[in-house]
């Protein structure tokens, strides 16, 4: 019988740790009023469930978990801009309190499905009471609209249990295309929508000092 809290309580500490110091970097960007390359963080924890459903689908034994499902811990990085993605992998790359172990650039070269985003398995180091534990933690990097696509096609892939009819496919293909479009013609208007973006920060810092 396997403990799953006892084995996933470092992955857990793992997410917390990552998406805290995230919003760190986030929170620096936002008190130094320059553009932050990261609007939000979240992470997860793979339910017992679905690990048990993959470890199956993809022959790995439980006694291998660790370490070949990279993603029993996951945080993702959503950011404004295609840009904003290097910056932040940029950033992620020049620290020192987890490794890289791996890279894929989904941007570069987006899957079949028309899914896109950027991922690196991280060896991050967790304290626990038993001492130092490496842990294997999955981090995608995408703009909104690339998560606006990813969340429904992830939805229909559910509801069609992985077996999308094919005209449902095609429309998301297209629909990839149109976040694809859409996140081209935000690159554009960068400038644009930066200097409204600050000139709201000091309307609203304005307003606070005023009440
Ligand atoms: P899994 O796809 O997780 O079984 O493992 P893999 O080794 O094939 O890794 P891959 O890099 O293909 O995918 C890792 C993760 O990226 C997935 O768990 C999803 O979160 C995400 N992902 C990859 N492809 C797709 C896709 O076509 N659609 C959506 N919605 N997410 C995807
Ligand atoms: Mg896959």
């Amino acid at each position: 019988m396997m403990d799953w809290d006892v084995m996933l309580t470092p992955y857990k500490q793992a997410v917390e740790e990552l998406k805290i110091k995230l919003k760190g970097i986030r929170d620096q960007y936002q008190l130094s009023s320059k553009h932050t390359p990261i609007e939000f963080v979240t992470g997860r924890v793979k339910p017992v469930s679905s690990i048990l459903e993959k470890a199956k689908r993809k022959n790995i034994p439980l006694n291998r978990l660790e370490h070949d499902m990279q993603d029993l811990a996951g945080v993702r990085v959503m950011c404004q801009f295609v840009g904003d993605i290097d910056t932040v992998v940029g950033l992620i790359k020049a620290r020192t309190d987890f490794e890289i172990v791996e890279e894929r650039d989904y941007i570069k070269h987006k899957k079949r499905s028309g899914y896109r985003s950027y991922h690196m398995i991280l060896r991050y180091p967790v304290q626990t009471i038993e001492g130092e534990k490496q842990i294997l933690v999955e981090l995608q990097v995408r703009t909104l609209a690339m998560n606006f696509w990813a969340t429904i096609e992830h939805s229909l892939q559910y509801k069609y249990s992985g077996e999308i009819p094919d005209e449902i496919e095609q429309r998301l293909v297209k629909a990839a295309e149109a976040a694809f479009q859409l996140d081209e013609e935000m690159s554009k208007i960068r400038g644009e929508v930066q200097e409204a973006q600050k000139i709201m920060t000091k309307k609203q810092e304005a307003s606070r000092r005023k009440s």
